[in-house]
């Protein structure tokens, strides 16, 4: 059994208070394993990317115990907690969310420059040529098909070299070309040690991942491995 990674103990999130509150994520209890791939799937607003928010750091518990790494998130400030965010863990939003009016290449500077990785000469440079991007650097995200700016997005997320890579729906927006390019990306990410935890909507993404959870009104209700693996 290899070493935890990611552990939640009775993590819960609530939203809002009186009428108005939601209780997103609900006592989850999990660990994810160094080296491991999840997939976390479930019906829209029943809190997985709460709960993947909540992992990275980019939200608080209402409850409950987050360990990233070693590290307890609840012991950390909030300029602690945007280090480690910025240097252990990759985050790929839904939306890309790559800021419009820099270029791929600066979208992938600004990560390394908030994460403080020294000597970053060529280095954004490297991430774009390693995922055929090379060209397109001085683009802006706007000149990008959605596959290519999928793929600065994961670039920008591995800025750092985090050995956890987040992923909101990464697959959501893509035609199914790029969808099949981006699952060999993972696989050879995850082939050279990321962790990878992934929400998704479809079943053919999901079965590339070795285990797949369930979630349905913010708690896990199955926890299976994917047989292939
Ligand atoms: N910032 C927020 N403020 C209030 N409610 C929120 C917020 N974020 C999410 N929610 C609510 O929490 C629930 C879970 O949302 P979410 O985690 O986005 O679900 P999913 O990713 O599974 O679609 C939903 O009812 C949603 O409306
Ligand atoms: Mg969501």
């Amino acid at each position: 059994m290899s070493e935890a990674v990611i552990e939640l103990e009775k993590v819960s999130k609530t939203y809002g208070s009186g009428s108005a509150e939601t209780k997103a994520v609900s006592e989850v209890s999990m660990t994810v394993e160094h080296g491991g791939w999840v997939a976390i799937m479930g019906p829209s607003g029943h809190g997985k990317s709460t709960l993947l928010q909540l992992i990275g750091g980019l939200d608080r518990p209402s409850d409950g115990r987050i360990v990233v790494d070693g590290t307890e998130l609840a012991t950390l400030g909030a300029t602690e907690l945007a280090a480690l965010r910025a240097r252990r863990i990759g985050f790929v939003f839904q939306f890309f969310n790559l800021l419009p009016h820099l270029t791929a290449l600066e979208n992938i500077e600004i990560a390394l420059w908030l994460g403080g990785t020294k000597n970053t000469n060529g280095r954004a440079m490297d991430l774009l040529e390693r995922f055929g991007l090379g060209d397109k650097a001085r683009h802006l995200p706007g000149m990008l098909s959605g596959g290519q700016q999928q793929r600065v997005a994961i670039a920008r997320a591995l800025a750092n070299d985090p050995g956890i890579l987040l992923m909101d729906e990464p697959t959501g927006n893509l035609d199914s070309a790029s969808e099949g390019d981006l699952l060999t990306l993972l696989s050879d990410l995850n082939a050279a040690g990321k962790t990878l935890l992934m929400v998704t909507h479809n079943p053919v993404v999901a079965q590339c991942a070795h285990r797949v959870l369930h979630v349905k009104d913010g708690r896990i209700v199955s926890d299976a491995r994917n047989r292939e693996h």
